[in-house]
């Protein structure tokens, strides 16, 4: 009996990537400390997210970026505060970001082995109107040898150690896999200032009758792609219910809803877009292994597997399908069907 007990069975960001280290004999303590460092980088982007309406950082920069995006303020905030905190981190040698037109080669790490691609604020079009966005991030370990170029990232997903995003939402949220692992989902405390694991191995729906697409660009799309979304707005089997439409217009706050509920979001290559919108590097390939391993799948418009796909350039683009298992199969099963 005695006084009440409380819950004392935390599990921090920190425990949980200590734990992670301790399974592998041969970790150094490098990726880590990497870690630490993303931890520390969406915790300084989420500050200054909430706060930018009161300190005049919303609205733009008044710059755009090499994939011809208008920057805003907090696109190259976000930027800013990710790059220092990889540099000093000592553990990254080579970073490329959205908001950087060239691979950053961070010289005074001479010796590290990771690689890291992010984008430090995904669906910043929203940003002033106060809609979720977020960060996403991969995370590479640079062969033996490597002289940390950016060839050193033209690789396929399939070769990302981690990956993961974080959400700045009613809180914000964070998602992180690593190369066959589990999907962990971490919810910052701001009265301690932790990320603290709430949602321990994430496993998605196998289906469920919500899509996410833009449909404005419907006058766009190739056939299979308006035969699939016909599919499930006017579903032909006897008795079947339309699907759901949520786009939120933030690839990490539609992605999150899809990782959690089920369903499917598509950002298809269509004929104003032919390559697609969204790059492969630092959108499609980190959200592909994060559904890949939560048991869902994610291919580009030829209806390959996303972390398959080899960038051509460190801002090249793809089409994508991201979602529960069987949704995308229904859009694979369509493409087939269309020859
Ligand atoms: P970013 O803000 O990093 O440039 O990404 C924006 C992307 C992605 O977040 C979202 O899914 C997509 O743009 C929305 O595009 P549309 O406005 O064309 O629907
Ligand atoms: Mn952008
Ligand atoms: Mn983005
Ligand atoms: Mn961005």
């Amino acid at each position: 009996a005695g006084a009440e007990r409380i819950n004392t069975e935390i599990v921090t960001l920190t425990r949980f990537l200590t734990e992670e280290q301790a399974k592998h004999k041969e970790a150094t303590g490098d990726f880590t400390l990497l870690c630490h460092a993303l931890q520390f980088s969406f915790k300084s982007i989420a500050y200054y997210i909430r706060r930018a309406s009161l300190i005049n950082l919303s609205g733009l920069a008044g710059s755009s970026n090499t994939t011809g995006d208008d920057q805003k303020k907090l696109d190259v905030i976000g930027n800013d505060l990710f790059v220092s905190s990889m540099r000093s981190s000592g553990r990254v040698r080579i970073l490329v970001s959205e908001e950087e037109e060239e691979a950053l080669v961070f010289h005074e790490n001479p010796h590290a082995r990771y690689a890291v691609v992010c984008d430090p604020i995904d669906g910043s079009s929203n940003l002033d109107a106060g809609v979720s966005v977020g960060t996403i991030f991969g995370i590479y370990k640079l062969a033996e040898g490597a002289k940390g170029t950016k060839e050193d990232l033209l690789k396929p997903g399939t070769d990302l150690v981690a990956s993961g995003f974080t959400m700045y939402g009613a809180s914000a949220q964070l998602v992180i896999t690593m190369k066959g692992g589990t999907v962990n989902g971490f919810t910052m405390d701001n009265g301690v200032g932790e990320f603290i694991l709430t949602h321990p191995n994430m496993i998605m729906p196998k289906k469920r009758a919500i899509y996410s697409c833009n449909e404005g660009n419907s006058l766009y799309w190739d056939e299979p792609v308006k035969a699939w979304i016909d599919s499930l707005k006017y579903p032909q089997e006897e008795g079947g219910k339309p699907y759901s439409s949520r786009y939120i217009g933030s690839m990490v706050a539609d992605a999150y809803r899809t990782l959690l509920y089920g369903g499917i979001f598509a950002y298809p290559a269509d004929k104003k877009s032919p390559k697609g919108k969204l790059r492969i590097l630092y959108e499609c390939a980190p959200m592909a292994m994060v559904f890949e391993n939560a048991g869902g799948q994610a291919v580009n418009s030829k209806m390959t597997r996303m972390l398959e796909v080899v960038p051509e350039h460190i801002h090249d683009r793809s089409g994508i399908f991201l979602g529960s298992y069987e949704e995308v199969q229904k859009v694979i099963d369509i493409h087939k069907k269309h020859g």
